[in-house]
């Protein structure tokens, strides 16, 4: 028997969307006791650190919700199992990565943490319990899942009537950086499902703050679908911005210019026409290849290949900007120092997940440079694991040599001491004020300011008597 109110909710997976997502969702549902788990020990004792500056996650808003409901209604956990166990309903918010390896490696999500999921939720719930997708999945995990539910056996199933499932698909359409504006006052919440009365359910939690009209009910494979689609919908928008900023470099145009005229025209809208290093982030490249693979998967090779080319440009373009570094610091940058300002895929979050900012340093580092990093919320150790800079015991001391090169800095004037380049890589608001003739003065000469944001002011750059190149800036 389904009950009627939901009382208690485990959400499996405290990450950048669980955490954030049920912060929010306790927030509006004082009645509903809320518990996120995880099997990541670490992650969960920093969810639970007394020092609300050491949350996993950084998203502006979010510590203020955790300090308020921490221990109310809203808890993190490491007991999976036992709050399985309790639950009436379950998010699965846990990582679905491109497959590294087996069928469909590179392209294919892997599913097996879903699984592992769906295998413990059938182990250890007690009675009718809602499971909710909310990570993003290929489409018909539904399906997968439901197998699992019902061909894995346990005591209690066997004893118990009471014990039943129902499968939603509720993707999340969050935005880190803005996550918690995102949750707050969302476009729209998606419901994909079968079962009125468990859809009825979950709508009920969301109406307690998002109107009616905004949450929308689809069958579960088109809403598996949909979320896949309007992530390779955005993400072709910036493929597309993005090679056509490379046109207005060659051609005298200026990419600002060419989005606020093609932006007012209301079908094409003027979101997400920032010209920029090529997009990051877990989740655009993986998804569109997830897409990818489903297209050859059924024989439409054209259309996996019309997607994948989204994918192929952002590659293309984030190569071209480091290319660009070399040719304009006279053909080689072997020796010469160069400052990075900004790790995180996009300004406001602490992820460097796909960043950018990786690729391209790993390229001018291949080209022989010295870097001189600086992020405002990035760690210094997730840095130096994203461009595999570990000093490893075991390494003889002429590559010691060469890591103890490189540098991350807490203060972002100090990154610029003998730089022959400042490269902006992630738009944090700092960097629209950086004093120019301070950075001036402490660099090399000639010294070069590459804007692959479009955020500095150039008449400053170049009243500092700097070299400035502007992503998609062809007017120079
Ligand atoms: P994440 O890696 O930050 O978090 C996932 C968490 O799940 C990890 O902490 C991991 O330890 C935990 N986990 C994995 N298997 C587990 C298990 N069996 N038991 C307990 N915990 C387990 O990932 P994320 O960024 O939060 O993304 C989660 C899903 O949401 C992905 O499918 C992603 O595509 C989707 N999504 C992400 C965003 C985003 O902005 N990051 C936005 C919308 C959708
Ligand atoms: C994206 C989507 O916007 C969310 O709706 C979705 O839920 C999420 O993916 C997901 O499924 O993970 P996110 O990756 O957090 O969110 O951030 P975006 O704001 O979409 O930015 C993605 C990348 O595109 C960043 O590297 C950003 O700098 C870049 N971008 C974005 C541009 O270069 N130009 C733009 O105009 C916008």
């Amino acid at each position: 028997m389904l009950k009627k109110k939901i009382k208690n909710i485990c959400c499996i997976g405290a990450g950048y969307v669980g955490g954030p997502t049920m912060a929010v969702m306790a927030k509006h549902c004082p009645d509903i006791q809320i518990t996120v788990t995880d099997n990541n020990i670490e992650r969960i004792r920093d969810w639970n650190s007394e020092d609300i500056s050491k949350l996993p996650i950084y998203e502006p808003g979010l510590d203020i919700i955790v300090n308020n409901l921490r221990g109310k209604n809203l808890h993190f956990s490491n007991e999976v199992e036992k709050n399985i166990s309790i639950a009436d309903m379950i998010f699965i918010s846990v990582n679905t990565p491109t497959k590294t390896q087996g069928i469909g490696a590179g392209k294919a999500s892997d599913i097996k943490w879903v699984e592992a999921c769906a295998r413990l939720v059938a182990k250890y719930a007690q009675n009718h319990t809602i499971i909710v997708e909310k990570s993003t999945l290929p489409v018909r995990t539904a399906e997968v899942i439901k197998n699992i539910l019902e061909s894995v056996s346990s005591p209690e199933k066997e004893e118990k009537s009471s014990i039943s499932f129902d499968v939603l698909s509720n993707p999340e359409f969050l935005a880190e950086g803005s996550a918690i504006r995102d949750l707050e006052n969302p476009d729209r919440v998606l419901i994909g499902g079968e079962n009125h009365i468990a859809i009825k359910a979950l709508s009920e939690i969301y109406e307690n703050w998002v109107p009616v009209e905004k949450i929308l009910y689809t069958n579960i494979w088109s809403s598996e679908l949909a979320k896949l689609t309007a992530n390779a919908f955005l993400a072709q928008r910036i493929s597309s911005i993005n090679s056509i900023g490379a046109l207005c470099e060659a051609t005298g145009a200026d990419v600002k210019e060419v989005s606020r005229a093609i932006g007012t025209d209301s079908r094409i809208g003027a979101k997400f026409l920032d010209a920029g290093p090529g997009f990051g982030g877990s989740c655009f490249k993986k998804d569109i290849l997830n897409l990818v693979y489903l297209a050859s998967y059924l024989g439409l090779d054209e259309v996996a290949n019309f997607w994948e080319s989204v994918v192929k440009l952002n590659y293309w373009h984030k190569n071209r900007i480091s290319r660009l570094i070399v040719e304009k610091l006279f053909g080689t940058i072997s020796d010469k120092k160069i400052a990075i300002l900004g790790f995180a895929f996009k300004a406001n979050t602490n992820d460097t997940r796909e960043s950018a900012s990786i690729q391209i340093c790993k390229d001018l580092l291949d080209e022989g440079a010295i870097l001189s990093i600086y992020d405002p919320k990035v760690l210094e150790e997730q840095i130096i694991r994203d461009l595999n800079l570990i000093e490893s015991p075991q390494l003889n001391s002429k590559i010691k040599n060469n890591l103890s090169r490189h540098s991350i800095k807490k203060n972002i004037y100090d990154t610029f001491q003998n730089a022959d380049a400042i490269v902006v890589l992630t738009e944090w608001s700092e960097f629209s004020k950086i004093n120019w003739e301070i950075a001036y003065q402490r660099m090399r000469k000639p010294g070069w300011v590459f804007d692959s944001r479009s955020i500095v002011n150039s008449e400053k750059v170049l009243k500092a008597k700097l070299n400035l190149w502007k992503i998609g800036d062809g007017t120079q």
